[in-house]
């Protein structure tokens, strides 16, 4: 086995007999192995030289420098390198970022991108034209960061066992060993049964996953009001609508204008009647007339929630939030006995604002904060529900 790792050219070298005179075995003066692991495995006897070196980052440059064009190595020996300098660098108390790794080892900065498994700029460009901010444990050094390429990515590696942040539409898990999520293991991030279809390109379905309702969350909230029929507007690909769904209220109508969520939506619940225009273009009478004779009982779904993460903002007059708007004026109209509206946590800084539109509309609102962690998931995704009641 050994003798499969030694490449070709070093093979022809040996059989001209000059390899062993040529290529000796080093090892530091403490007697680790910097180079030649493999032939000297292959023949104890092979000629050795001990080098003077005790600089631990400079063991591994030399590693780093006698393995690098070698194939058979694999990434988590490479991995294994750039944590090493790694430590010994945070030892020092110097910087200890992508940056200066690859300063000490003398090599390209997206080399040490690509054995870490973080994603360099060159691999994000399909996703985001612009640079990471953070990385977890491989946190890149504050002066690394170039603030005015930052967009809101957010990059984890995630713990074998461990918990999960907030996944949302841009954000990136990776294992351990560097490799991405695959978009099963993200949709179960979400708590999607592994049954449920998503469609569309690798980005949408991402989108779709990060978008949704945890369909736990949703199931939880859902419990809270009677079974009824129910509508869902901004459905997205259905997360929230499984949630109900399970705890067996019926839904009968959704409108949600993304081609792809839609498509999603039907794969997966195909009774339901899907209509897909901007909810701007939708008028009440086509929505009762879609719906025919059925009473609808609950209004739910989860406007898309830009503005309510900036505080300070004046809530009321504020474009971004349209399309709360349109909540409430379909649920104006149609006057269910029961809504639920899903938004993001910093809807709260505007919660008795909103409060009091519902109350005006004729509903006793109650506002609950749900925890990812406190009920079951292994997400710590924060959530809040306005659920209403017709007074
Ligand atoms: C936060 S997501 C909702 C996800 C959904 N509740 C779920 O659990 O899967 C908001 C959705 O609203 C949709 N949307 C945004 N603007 C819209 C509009 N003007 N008309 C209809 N749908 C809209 C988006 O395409 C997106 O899928």
């Amino acid at each position: 086995m050994v003798n499969n790792l030694i490449p070709n050219h070093v093979k022809e070298l040996e059989k001209s007999g000059k390899w062993k005179q040529l290529y000796p075995v080093i090892r530091s003066k403490d007697g680790e192995i910097i180079d030649g692991k493999h032939r000297k495995a292959a023949d104890p006897n092979w000629k050795e030289e001990v080098v003077p070196i005790v600089d631990e980052i400079e063991k591994v440059k030399m590693m780093v420098k006698s393995n690098l064009d070698r194939k058979d190595k694999p990434i988590e020996e490479k991995r294994g390198w750039a944590l090493r300098v790694r430590k010994e660098l945070k030892k020092r108390k110097e910087n200890y970022g992508v940056r200066s790794i690859a300063h000490a080892l003398d090599i390209s900065k997206s080399e040490i991108q690509r054995w870490l498994g973080v994603p360099s700029r060159d691999t994000l460009l399909p996703f985001s034209r612009k640079l990471v901010p953070m990385f977890d444990e491989y946190m890149l050094q504050e002066s690394e960061i170039n603030y005015k390429d930052v967009r809101k990515d957010s990059y984890h590696t995630i713990k074998e066992g461990g918990s999960y942040p907030t996944l949302k539409r841009r954000s990136w898990f990776f294992h351990e060993d560097g490799g991405e999520f695959s978009l099963r293991e993200y949709a179960q991030v979400q708590d999607f049964p592994n049954d449920f279809i998503f469609v569309g390109t690798k980005e949408k379905i991402k989108d779709q996953i990060g978008n949704a309702v945890s369909p736990k969350m949703a199931e939880y909230v859902a419990r809270m009001i009677p079974k009824g029929n129910a509508i869902e507007l901004f459905a997205g690909c259905g997360g929230m609508s499984l949630g109900f769904e399970k705890v067996g209220h019926k839904i009968l109508w959704m409108n949600e204008f993304n081609k792809m969520g839609c498509r999603s939506y039907h794969a997966n619940f195909p009774k339901v009647i899907i209509n897909p225009k901007d909810i701007n273009d939708i008028k009440i009478n086509e929505i009762k007339k879609e719906v025919g004779n059925r009473r609808i009982d609950i209004i739910f779904g989860g406007p898309p929630c830009q503005g309510f993460s900036l505080a300070g903002v004046n809530f009321k007059d504020d474009d971004r939030n349209k399309l709360y708007k349109e909540f409430i004026r379909v649920l104006k109209e149609i006057k269910p006995k029961y809504f639920v509206m899903e938004n993001v946590k910093g809807i709260l800084s505007f919660k008795e604002e909103i409060k009091e539109d519902f109350e005006k509309e004729g509903y006793n609102v109650e506002v609950k904060l749900i925890k990812g962690e406190e009920i079951g998931m292994k997400q710590k995704r924060h959530r809040v529900f306005f659920i209403g009641k017709r007074k």
